[in-house]
């Protein structure tokens, strides 16, 4: 299996040591337009692998699409990241760009792959993935569910001091401060969370989960990494196996919660054709008008996109 990562930046190469460490791919192309960037990050993590005994290979590229040819999963990282008191939306200008030429090429060499889209506005660059990738919308998706559910899942578990391994959950809708969390299809162990925790609590981790990204921004005055890529190496594990994993993706619906042409975070099998099923879930009237507001918010952005006029 060869998987490339666009972007040696923060998100791209933990992602890519991640699949390197849990040997999720024999050859993974790291890829930077900075000169020597990905080579020098490929090189130092094929210096830990005589350290922590795995094959994978890392090899950089400094834009060369050529050596990222026949791949099977390509992960996008490429574009500016956040800084303080920026939302992911104010990327848009910058990061559309970078994603359409970065997909272009990628599609050039690579016609089978499937794209997982790590890049802000995540929502929608994955649209504009899709747009400029010209394939079926199950081989382009997004990754954002992960990383927000994971962070809802450890404030539960420093809250209930209990292993973050025993809580499931999933929030759905756009990455963003409008995210839709669901204590409904939260557990701990099986049990329903709100057996566990009062009401108070529990609204108090869902506010501090929909401004996670940001909480990290505050800190370190760029945005998160090692979650963030240890999600999208998650995703492209579930493909590369083939393992029918059930994550919250960002997907295009295609009349899935009377919702179309729209990408957004829902429930996915993922396997090795990539969205193998969307499964609708039974929202109650509460949890649907969070679901409408946070698909507006993601059709806002974009209609941004469209007014650019970049797509292919
Ligand atoms: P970073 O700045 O550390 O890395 C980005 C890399 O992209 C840089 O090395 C840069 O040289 C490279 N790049 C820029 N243009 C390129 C091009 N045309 N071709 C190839 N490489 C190019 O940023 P970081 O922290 O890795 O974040 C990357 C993106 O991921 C940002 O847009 C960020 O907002 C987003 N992100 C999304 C998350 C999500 O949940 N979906 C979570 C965390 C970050
Ligand atoms: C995050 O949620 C900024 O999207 C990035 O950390």
């Amino acid at each position: 299996m060869k998987v490339t990562v666009v972007g040696a930046g923060n998100v791209g190469a933990t992602c890519a040591d991640v699949l390197a460490h849990k040997e999720i791919a024999n050859e993974i192309i790291l890829l930077d337009i900075k000169e020597g960037f990905a080579e020098g990050k490929a090189l130092d993590m094929w210096q830990t692998a005589p350290i922590n005994l795995y094959d994978s290979r890392t090899i950089g590229s400094t834009n060369d699409y050529a050596k990222t040819a026949g791949s099977d999963v390509v992960v996008i990282t490429s574009g500016l990241p956040r800084k303080p008191g920026m939302s992911r939306d104010d990327l848009i200008a910058t990061n559309a760009g970078i994603v359409k030429t970065v997909t272009d090429n990628i599609m050039k060499h690579s016609p089978d792959a499937i794209l997982i889209v790590v890049s802000n506005p995540l929502d929608v660059m994955t649209y504009c993935a899709y747009l400029n990738a010209n394939v079926d919308s199950k081989r382009v998706f997004g990754m954002a569910g992960i990383l927000d559910t994971a962070r809802y899942r450890a404030f539960l578990a420093s809250e209930l001091n209990v292993s973050p391994k025993d809580i499931q959950a999933v929030l759905m809708g756009g990455h963003g401060d409008t995210m839709v969390p669901l204590p409904r299809y939260t557990t701990v162990g099986g049990i329903p969370v709100t057996e566990l925790i009062d009401e108070e609590k529990l609204d108090a981790i869902i506010e501090r989960t929909k401004f996670g990204g940001g909480e990290i921004v505050k800190l370190l005055g760029t945005s998160a990494w090692y979650a963030p890529g240890a999600a999208a190496a998650q995703m492209v594990e579930a493909v590369v196996r083939d393992q029918k994993r059930v994550f919250p993706v960002c997907t295009m619906l295609n009349g899935e919660y009377g919702m179309k042409n729209i990408y957004l975070g829902v429930p996915v099998i993922l396997g090795k054709n990539g969205i193998e099923k969307v499964i609708e879930l039974q929202l109650n009237d509460s949890e649907k008008a969070m679901l409408n507001e946070s698909a507006e918010a993601v059709r806002g952005v974009m209609a941004v996109l469209d007014n650019m006029n970049i797509n292919a």
